[in-house]
């Protein structure tokens, strides 16, 4: 079945799944996932995403009134559960920076799908507010946190997060996170050669058997700040092989369609841990994933060069058909598939392009 819609623009062809009445891209994906950025700010400024020497003093994040108000993310998300989204994560920046967010959280928490069911809601955070919000969060209806933590080394934690920010605090936050009831905790670390991967067994060893479920990150070329190398990503497949040699896993097969992390388990029973290898295997095949930004533009990659200005529509008076449609439209158009591009061209792809930066699009 397909539809046609109206946009500024002329008229775009909306493929939806006959069986759902759920738009498709043009690679068969269906959006299931919306990650949300609330705000561009951080407290931090970890070398992997916003060196401080861009972000320095002088940088000019957005002033309040560009960024979405609360009202507005939430037009967006109940726009996208008519289309398939069922899973939505906050992110920024930090998103414990953003004034009111347990407000946020709670009108989320109210929306049902089409079939009745609330959203599971998530929320990826540097930990560092953390001891401060977590009941309030969980009282206002989030689901599970994930954290990131880059090493269990105070000194080399300071050293990534750049602001020398202790990593005892983090640890408090996760305590109180686990303490409120905001599990699954998932925990990520970035790995970057030279910087933090001798600390790869020492993070597996403190998180076997807690409960929590540690992923490693290849460190990732978004943006164009982060001085990417190749050079520097330590590819899953060793660091999988350098926990094996010690602790003995096996591969699990994956919980959901889409899912960033390849798991695997401890085979003495201790647990899972989970690898995201987006330069050396990457997943875009089955990626549900879009995007909204701090000011409001839809981005259907994590590696866009340009996004949806959902806003203006939002500003402009559109009802929320018309914004279901526009979100329609865009996904249906999708072909994003960066990390399978980047793996496989030559010379660098990534030289060509102006992408937008993580901060700015959500983790
Ligand atoms: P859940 O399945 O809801 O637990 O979330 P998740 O596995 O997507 O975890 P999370 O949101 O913490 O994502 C983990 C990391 O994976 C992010 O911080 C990114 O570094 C990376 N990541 C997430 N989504 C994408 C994506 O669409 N593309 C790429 N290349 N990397 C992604
Ligand atoms: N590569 C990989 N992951 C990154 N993150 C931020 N920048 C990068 C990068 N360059 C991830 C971290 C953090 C989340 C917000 O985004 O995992 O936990
Ligand atoms: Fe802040 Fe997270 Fe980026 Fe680190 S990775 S600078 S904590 S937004
Ligand atoms: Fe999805 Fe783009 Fe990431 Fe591929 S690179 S998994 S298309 S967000």
């Amino acid at each position: 079945m397909t539809q046609t819609l109206h946009r500024a623009g002329g008229s775009q062809h909306v493929l939806r799944l006959p069986s759902t009445g759920m738009p498709v891209d043009l690679l068969g994906r269906r959006l299931t996932d919306l990650r949300i950025s609330v705000t561009d700010r951080c407290n931090f400024r970890c070398v992997y995403c916003m060196p401080r020497e861009i972000f320095g003093r002088d940088y000019a994040f957005l002033p309040r009134d560009e960024l979405l108000t609360f009202e507005e993310i939430e037009r967006v998300v109940r726009a996208g559960m008519r289309l398939g989204v069922h899973k939505v994560r906050l992110t920024g920046g930090e998103p414990l920076l953003r004034k009111g967010i347990e407000e946020l959280v709670g009108m989320l928490a109210a929306l049902r799908t089409p079939s009745g069911d609330p959203l599971d809601i998530a929320l990826t955070t540097n930990g560092s507010a953390l001891a401060v919000k977590a009941e309030a969060l969980k009282a206002a209806g989030l689901n599970r946190v994930t954290v990131s933590v880059d090493s269990l080394d105070d000194e080399t934690f300071r050293r990534m997060n750049d602001v020398g920010f202790p990593l005892e605090r983090v640890l408090h936050g996760l305590d109180a996170a686990h303490e409120a009831g905001l599990g699954p905790i998932k925990i990520n670390m970035v790995v970057k050669r030279g910087q933090n991967d001798d600390d790869v067994l020492a993070m597996a060893e403190h998180f076997r058997g807690t409960g929590y479920v540690l992923r490693f990150i290849e460190f990732m070329d978004v943006g164009t700040t982060n001085g990417w190398k190749l050079d520097e990503v330590v590819p899953s497949r060793e660091i999988v092989e350098r926990i094996a040699a010690v602790h003995p896993i096996e591969p699990v097969a994956p919980t959901a369609p889409g899912e960033t992390a390849a798991r695997w388990r401890y085979l003495d029973g201790e647990g899972e841990i989970g690898v995201i290898s987006s330069v050396t295997q990457p997943f875009c095949s089955s990626c549900n994933r879009a995007r909204l930004s701090t000011e409001g533009q839809l981005y259907t990659c994590l590696f866009a060069d340009h996004g949806t200005d959902l806003r203006a529509l939002l500003r402009g008076g559109a009802d929320d058909d018309s914004l279901t449609d526009a979100i329609a439209g865009v996904w249906s158009a999708r072909d994003d598939r960066y990390s399978e591009l980047r793996s496989s061209a030559t010379p660098d792809i990534r030289s060509r392009r102006k992408k937008i930066e993580m901060s700015y699009i959500g983790g």
